[in-house]
């Protein structure tokens, strides 16, 4: 990683313009993964280039695939199939990527093989426990970990892996995920049961990819069955644009007074899509111009419009189909009226960092009434934060990103410690920002 890299957002006038950001990167990780898990060649396009998924490229070439960049996110694998996977010469480095490092042990842990997993000071405080338990349960073993169940981990893969029904302890699809991956490899159903839904791209591509997986409705959440032992055969993928990363512009239109930005061919799978449902009530103009169906996914693009903005209140069901944008809609309900309330954060305290503390610190820095109340976080708005603070990004892009959003439109500049973690998830987003007529250096 580079060294760290400070820049300062000023208030803004009106943004304009169209955007395309890049590629989901859950659907990224995935695509790779898949396609070396696929015997024949996958073609990629869309792919996001970020550092997150270039980690994920490295460790399937590392375990056997043939992964290759053809031109612009366009990328082409060659599987080795189910449980085909050699043994990786090298520690597999994931960088800054809890998504990348949890799936491929997840796919590692069905196939006959013993691989170290690792990432920077970041994902080395991060709970890999949630993994190692259920992958355990199929047969593979930490050979080691560090304290607490964290990188850097060994992990043997199963010979004969088991078969089992998970009920994950959080709505956590990475978890989920893992434990499909590593049910590809065993014989007879594997089954993931949900509490709460998470976002469904594994279940999605495992079936475009050939695979036989049943949902089904079960309580408030789901119960998926993977049918083990499936030959998956190459599939095209095209990748949708970043939902999570459409955020940014778009709260940064909502603040910006007489912005209009339009994004295009952003994902709008219900299971992503809380941001948008949670502005909307808090009186956001976002239009959906236009739907189509890419590849397994629904996209459309989005108009969005300077609003007026009110404080609401978020329930906790929402934080699955929305987690990674709550710093960015905390940046929203600052430049609202009135009191905003997001409930059960629990799990934004395991991500790149402590989201729950990094985002209150950031908006107390900058003059915004902030609380956390046990898993809530209350955001009491005044219209327009006063800025003027520098925020520390604790090795998270997303708290950079979410606070050059308000130095866009604060009364005075925001400063953010390091922009170069945004590299892992939006190559190009300072550009990006100046592109629609953001005011950042
Ligand atoms: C992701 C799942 C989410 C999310 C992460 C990407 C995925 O994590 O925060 O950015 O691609 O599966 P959890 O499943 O752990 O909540």
């Amino acid at each position: 990683m580079n060294a760290a890299s400070p820049i300062a957002a000023r208030r803004s006038g009106s943004l304009r313009g169209a955007v395309r950001v890049p590629g989901d990167k859950s659907i990224s990780h995935r695509a790779l993964i898949f396609g070396a898990l696929a015997v024949g060649a996958t073609r990629i396009t869309g792919l996001l280039e970020g550092e997150d998924v270039i980690h994920t490229a490295d460790a399937m070439r590392a375990l056997g695939a043939a992964v290759e960049r053809t031109g612009e996110g366009e990328w082409s694998v060659h599987g080795v199939g189910v449980a085909g996977f050699r043994q990786p010469r090298a520690v597999l480095d994931f960088g800054n990527s809890g998504t990348g490092c949890r799936l491929v042990m997840g796919a590692v842990a069905g196939c006959p093989v013993t691989a170290t997993f690792d990432g920077d000071a970041s994902l080395r405080k991060r709970p890999m426990r949630r993994i190692l338990d259920p992958v355990e349960l199929m047969g593979a073993r930490a050979v080691s970990a560090a304290d607490g169940g964290r990188l850097p981990i060994t992990l043997a893969g199963a010979r004969d892996p088991i078969p089992v029904i998970y009920r994950t302890p959080v709505a956590s699809a990475q978890i989920k995920s893992a434990v499909l991956l590593a049910g590809l490899a065993a014989p007879g159903e594997t089954t993931v049961i949900e509490s709460e839904a998470s976002r469904d791209h594994t279940e999605r591509l495992l079936a475009h990819f050939g695979a036989d997986v049943r949902v089904e409705a079960e309580g408030g959440g789901r119960r998926i069955t993977l049918k083990g032992e499936p030959e998956l055969h190459p599939a095209a993928v095209a990748v949708p644009a970043d939902p999570s990363s459409a955020a940014f512009p778009m709260v940064a239109a909502l603040i910006v007074p007489g912005a209009e930005v339009v994004l295009t061919d952003v994902m709008t799978n219900p299971l992503r899509t809380g941001l948008i449902a949670t502005l909307r009530e808090m009186g956001a103009d976002i239009a959906t111009l236009g739907r189509r169906s890419d590849g397994g996914e629904e996209t459309a693009d989005l108009r969005v419009r300077a609003s007026a903005l009110r404080g609401v209140e978020v329930p906790p069901e929402r934080a699955p189909s929305m987690i990674d944008e709550y710093p960015v809609l905390a940046v929203a309900a600052s430049f609202a009226e009135g009191t905003t309330v997001m409930r059960g954060l629990k799990e934004l305290r395991v991500k790149e960092s402590d989201r729950l503390a990094a985002v209150a610190d950031g908006l107390r820095a900058n003059g915004v009434d902030a609380e956390i109340d046990g898993d809530d976080l209350i955001v009491r708005g005044k219209g327009q934060p006063t800025g003027g603070g520098t925020v520390i990004t604790h090795m998270d892009h997303r708290i950079a990103m979410a606070f050059l959003v308000m130095g866009l439109a604060s009364a005075k500049p925001v400063g953010v410690d390091d922009v170069s973690f945004i590299a892992t998830s939006f190559p190009g987003y300072v550009p990006m920002l100046r592109g629609l007529g953001g005011d950042l250096g």
